[in-house]
């Protein structure tokens, strides 16, 4: 268990000059946050970072839901390194690749019996779409408002923000609003009802009703950690068959036991035609993937010989380090570990509704935590949120802002007390009168 300490101003002198040095050739266009910070950090260990200047910082961001078992997991270690002594590279046959295969068996109902791995989240989607366009020989997705699936081509039209900007956008498809039950045009009592017969709709009437597959984030991460109504899953999957369309859940967040259970389609008994998974499932190493039935794999071209594969796709190394994950995610029941530690932060947190001027909401599932900020009625502006960001940064906690949200995925590891700990910050940040005055 490692609290935070700091015992200088972050970033400090060595983060700072490190930080110049990196500007020196390093394009533009950097996560927001690590040009706001602007700190160095030297290694972690669980849910602890350390910076060059001998500041402990507690991490609630975990690489945006990627640290899973925390950082620099002795099993995980031993593994990578392993495996980096014997073979890294090539898309034979591995040892690791079938343990890799068998343990997500063991966490997979039945039917979803065929894998297929990559290294980035946006090429498992992108994978994900062809797939469903294969096998349903149909050719427009459905997306939601507010859902975040990359930033390649075939996943921007799907990713609200990423359009703006870079011209015309790939066509091929549709968005509906997700069933958020602060923001949705439908809030309200019958928020499900309404978004599932506005998406069939929209499909009659706005589209060439030839949809191929409905993608849905079980909550939404970069939209704000936002949680739709139970239920709305096992919806939206009905909805997407009722179209002819596959049933796709991108659970490159909310998987690996982040929510509670090894995937959050789990809690709406609502299992996909098609998985995406990552993020969690390497622990810092770029492993994706795309799991799906024994029927739909087989579709043509994407099932034929070399007709998914990839570079560095389920390579000896990437399957390694994902098989040590899984091992370590289960033998230390880090799915319970999320719910207790989770529900503990929910119940201490959503109290900040009541404390604070800022904050209008607080959802979570698991240790997926989402802050909903305001300031007299209206979302924080960016200088704002990078004024409470670094206000938080510089006690020693580390959180992701996104909207107008603070979003809370911290390693899965989480003890009690680390918990604890980051509340007290976010609590003195959130509530203390020095925001209320600087913001
Ligand atoms: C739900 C979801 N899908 C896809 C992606 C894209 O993953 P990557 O950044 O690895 O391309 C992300 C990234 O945050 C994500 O949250």
């Amino acid at each position: 268990m490692s609290l935070p300490v700091v015992v200088s101003p972050i970033p400090g002198p060595r983060s700072l000059a490190m930080y110049e040095r990196e500007q020196e050739s390093i394009a533009p266009g950097l996560q927001s946050v690590t040009q706001w910070a602007r700190v160095c950090f030297s290694h972690g260990e669980g849910a602890a970072l350390y910076d060059l200047d001998g500041n402990t910082i507690l991490d609630f961001m975990a690489g945006i839901g990627v640290a899973s078992i925390g950082h620099a997991h002795p099993t995980w270690q031993a593994a990578v390194a392993t495996q980096a002594g014997k073979l890294a590279a090539g898309g034979f046959t591995s040892e690791s690749r079938v343990r890799l295969l068998e343990s997500l068996r063991g966490l997979l109902p039945p039917e979803l019996s065929r894998m297929q791995f990559y290294s980035g989240g946006a090429e498992a989607v992108e994978a994900a779409l062809r797939l469903a366009r294969c096998a349903t020989q149909k050719s427009m997705v459905l997306g939601f408002w507010g859902g975040y699936h990359g930033k390649t081509d075939g996943t921007r039209p799907l990713s609200e923000g990423e359009q703006v900007g870079y011209g015309l956008p790939t066509p091929g498809v549709v968005s509906v609003p997700y069933a958020d039950p602060r923001y949705s045009p439908f809030a309200g009592p019958d928020l499900v009802e309404r978004t599932i017969d506005f998406m069939r709709e929209h499909v009659l009437h706005g589209t060439n009703r030839d949809i191929a597959a409905v993608i849905v984030e079980p909550v939404q991460g970069r939209g704000g950690n936002v949680v739709p109504p139970p239920g709305f899953l096992h919806a939206v999957k009905e909805a997407a068959h009722e179209l002819g369309a596959l049933f796709i859940c991108d659970e490159m967040i909310t998987g690996f036991y982040r929510t509670g259970p090894a995937f959050a389609f789990m809690h709406d008994d609502a299992t996909p035609d098609i998985l995406i998974m990552g993020k969690g499932f390497g622990n810092g190493f770029p492993v994706s993937g795309v799991v799906t039935t024994e029927e739909i794999s087989r579709a043509e071209p994407w099932g034929k010989p070399s007709g998914n594969s990839s570079s560095y796709g389920g390579n000896a190394l990437a399957c390694a380090a994902g098989a040590a994950t899984i091992e370590v995610l289960r033998e230390e029941q880090l799915g319970a570990n999320a719910v207790e530690v989770g529900g503990r932060m929910l119940r201490r947190l959503r109290q900040l509704v009541e404390r604070s001027p800022l904050v209008a909401d607080v959802r979570g599932k698991g240790l997926l935590i989402g802050i909903e900020l305001n300031r007299e009625g209206r979302p924080l502006t960016r200088e704002e949120l990078k004024e409470i960001f670094l206000q938080l940064l510089s006690r020693g906690l580390l959180v992701m802002p996104s909207g107008s949200s603070l979003r809370i995925n911290p390693p899965l590891v989480l003890s009690n007390e680390e918990a604890d700990a980051g509340c007290e910050i976010l609590e003195e940040v959130l509530v203390g009168v020095r925001v209320g005055a600087e913001v």
